[in-house]
């Protein structure tokens, strides 16, 4: 996730200094979606030149890198557009180089800010080198710019002068991935164009004056063909066909900017990620939807699309007002960026598999790791090393690695590992695995390891973190920016990426194929039935209000790949709420815990579908039996207990059994945070709790 920011001005004067603070002012409010770096394109003194400035580091990094570069402030435009960005590295690591904007030449006749992961980078950036072009970063979305250069370049050898427009349409239709986008450029003065898929983009328009209508024409072009150079296929970068010639003449003005007397109006425009950058210089946005390419030029808001109109499609765009306040919208209609997060679960685990994994041929292609799956396959052992949230991670998943590499696993709290100074030999893999890349303990165990000549692996989220860059390989599992301290969409990525990478291990063998293919489906279906389970979020709130409340203590049973769902509800619970709470093996009750069973304790016990659902049962019954009424979480329509003997039922979706944590951990995660919001904590700051636990 990354966070991007345009402002226009036109026929309103604005100095050079003015239009930077209004970029680094938008920028700071998008900072939540992305903090590793950031930067702004603003126009040159001279024609045709542009200023870039960026640097690794939050925003107030770059704006006191402004200062010290002196940036002329001074200078008065009538006419101006500047971009700017703030990064969550997903291509490349956080350092000067893969800074946004990103331009298309030394000249930046085309310069790119970008928001969302380009899939097909490779092939593009193979094609673009063979073209002559020189790449100065490893993002992938320095190809955008390189890809709008090439194309202008053909289409003026053609003789074309495509409008920004157009040629956004041609560069768009050899992207895949998602996208918001925004690009400047040196041959287009004074204009802009905003595109997106997947990927947050609105418009904020400030006018002195009122706008005529609420809404915004969509400008549909049906394409000509153009045969203009001897590429003639998509894969060889040919030109898309479009309107040109002719029809390339620009539209009359949009109704919404006319003003009485047909004398363009003075505005402002703003584009961003999210309407918390917007808000405090208009209330007036539109939001972008899929395939929409905003166009802004001498004052104006042109909406084109880049895919071909659709039979009832809508023909406007609405102008609307937004009534919400700042704080409001930078967490949406979440309360805590906890709260956010868990509900971003569908788009987050989707993303930790995107581009990663082909559906249509159950294969898995971690490029990360590619290289050393051969020596992995070859070691003694496996040690998975982390703490915390990450650690239960590791034992979710541990069962799988077993069962597909059949290389002996075992899973390791970083400190105690530590402690130990547990044996480690040149022929192991130890892999570890962190949300943020910087936790101590972890960090420790990793230097012990490389000391001993082990190969290491990471599985973490914030590129360019100490331990992405010490691990010998590694895949990053793209979750997003983790706001929140209490961690719940990295813990679903990492057991994600694990399982991936449990696949690509085994991926040689034929007798597996089957359950390959079984899981690689699962997997496919996880972002839906996240959805569903998420629609629990009232029935467990009201649980929580009618029995949990106030208890003092919970327990939580679990057996098989669900006694790791069990420790990491319990972890959820106390660090959020504060009330002890404790996961427990559920073959273990037997041997001590029992004892504190009775009609009062509120117990949580899983028992979803899989080869150890008899034993759970059996574990249950022991509840009942001493008047436990313990609240199940359970398959859907699955009537395992009669309801006199049961307090509740969470009804979760059936998945692969190897998946099934996936679900089975989110409604634990809605019930930390409704007990702790319920005690009147704030969820995002639990006392005595760091984001990044940086101290050993
Ligand atoms: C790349 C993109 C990713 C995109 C995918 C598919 C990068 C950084 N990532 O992912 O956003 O979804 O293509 O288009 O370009 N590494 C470590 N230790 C770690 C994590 C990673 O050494 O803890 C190394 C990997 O070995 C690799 C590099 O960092 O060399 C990038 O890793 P990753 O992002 O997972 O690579 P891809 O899956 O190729
Ligand atoms: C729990 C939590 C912590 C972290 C642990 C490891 O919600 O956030 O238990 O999981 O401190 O942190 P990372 O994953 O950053 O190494």
């Amino acid at each position: 996730m990354c966070g991007i920011f345009g402002y226009v001005n036109f026929l309103v004067d604005k100095t050079r200094g003015e239009i930077v603070d209004n970029l680094i002012d938008g920028l700071q409010k998008l900072e939540y979606r992305g903090y590793d770096s950031s930067g702004i394109a603003i126009d040159g003194d001279n024609k045709g030149e542009t200023i870039i400035v960026k640097t690794p580091g939050k925003v107030k990094v770059l704006k006191q890198k402004i200062i010290d570069e002196k940036v002329e402030r001074s200078t008065v435009f009538d006419n101006h557009v500047g971009i700017a960005h703030t990064r969550w590295a997903t291509h490349g690591q956080p350092m000067i180089s893969n800074c946004h904007p990103h331009r298309s030449d030394p000249r930046g006749e085309f310069i790119v800010v970008h928001n969302g992961i380009i899939t097909n980078y490779r092939a593009l950036k193979t094609l673009l080198v063979s073209k002559g072009f020189k790449f100065e970063s490893e993002t992938d979305t320095e190809c955008i710019a390189k890809l709008y250069k090439h194309i202008y370049d053909t289409n003026q050898k053609a003789g074309i002068i495509a409008d920004l427009n157009e040629l956004t349409k041609q560069v768009l239709y050899e992207l895949e991935g998602s996208y918001g986008l925004l690009v400047k450029s040196t041959h287009y003065p004074g204009e802009v164009c905003g595109t997106r898929k997947g990927s947050p983009l609105l418009v904020g328009v400030k006018t002195e004056r009122k706008l005529k209508v609420d809404f915004v024409d969509v400008e549909f072009t049906e394409p000509e063909p153009v045969v203009s150079h001897n590429a003639n296929s998509k894969n060889e970068l040919g030109l898309l066909p479009v309107a040109v010639g002719e029809q390339n003449l620009r539209t009359s003005q949009s109704r919404a900017f006319l003003s009485d007397d047909n004398i363009p109006m003075p505005v402002e425009f703003f584009l961003s990620s999210d309407p918390a950058s917007v808000v405090q210089h208009t209330k007036k946005v539109l939001f972008l939807e899929d395939d929409d390419i905003a166009h802004i030029y001498d004052g104006e808001l042109h909406i084109h699309r880049a895919s071909k109109k659709n039979a009832g499609e809508s023909t406007t765009r609405q102008i609307q007002t937004l009534e919400m306040e700042l704080n409001q919208i930078m967490k949406g209609p979440y309360k805590h960026f906890m709260q956010k997060e868990i509900f971003e679960q569908p788009d987050s685990t989707f993303n930790t598999m995107r581009g990663r994994i082909d559906f249509e041929s159950n294969t898995i292609t971690l490029g990360g790791l590619k290289s050393f799956l051969p020596t992995i396959r070859r070691c003694r052992r496996i040690l998975m090393i982390a703490c915390g949230t990450s650690y239960h991670s590791c034992l979710a998943t541990r069962s799988i690695f077993e069962e597909l590499t059949e290389i002996p696993v075992s899973v390791e709290l970083a400190s105690d590992f530590l402690d130990r100074r547990s044996p480690v030999f040149r022929d192991d893999t130890c892999v570890f695995v962190s949300q943020s890349g910087e936790t101590a303990d972890s960090i420790l165990a990793l230097q012990y390891c490389l000391e001993r000549g082990a190969l290491t692996v990471g599985i973490v989220n914030s590129v360019g973190s100490s331990m992405s860059r010490q691990t010998h390989c590694g895949v990053h599992i793209n979750a997003g920016p983790e706001i929140g301290v209490a961690s719940t969409k990295a813990y679903t990525s990492q057991y994600i990426a694990l399982v991936m990478f449990a696949l690509s291990l085994s991926n040689d063998s034929v007798s597996r194929q089957e359950r390959h293919k079984e899981i690689i489906q699962g997997l496919q279906k996880i972002p839906e039935q996240i959805k569903k389970v998420l629609l629990l979020e009232e029935k467990i709130k009201s649980l929580c209000d009618s029995n949990l409340n106030d208890q003092k203590s919970l327990l939580l049973l679990g057996r098989g790949y669900q006694f790791a769902t069990a420790l990491e509800g319990a972890l959820k619970i106390k660090e959020i709420s504060y009330m002890h709470s404790e996961g427990v093996l559920a073959g273990e009750l037997k041997h001590g815990v029992l004892a504190l069973v009775d009609d009062k304790l509120p117990i949580i016990a899983f028992a979803t579908r899989d080869s150890l659902f008899p034993k759970v049962m059996s574990a249950i019954e022991q509840v009942t039996a001493r008047d436990g009424r313990p609240i199940v979480i359970c398959n859907e329509g699955d009537e395992i207990l009669s309801s006199d003997k049961v307090l509740a039922t969470l009804e979760v979706p059936e998945t692969v059994d190897c998946l099934q944590g996936l679900l089975n951990v989110i409604p634990l995660q809605l019930m930390s945070y409704w007990l702790a919001v319920n005690r009147g904590i704030d969820v995002d700051f639990p006392r005595n709790l760091a984001k990044s636990v940086t101290v050993e």
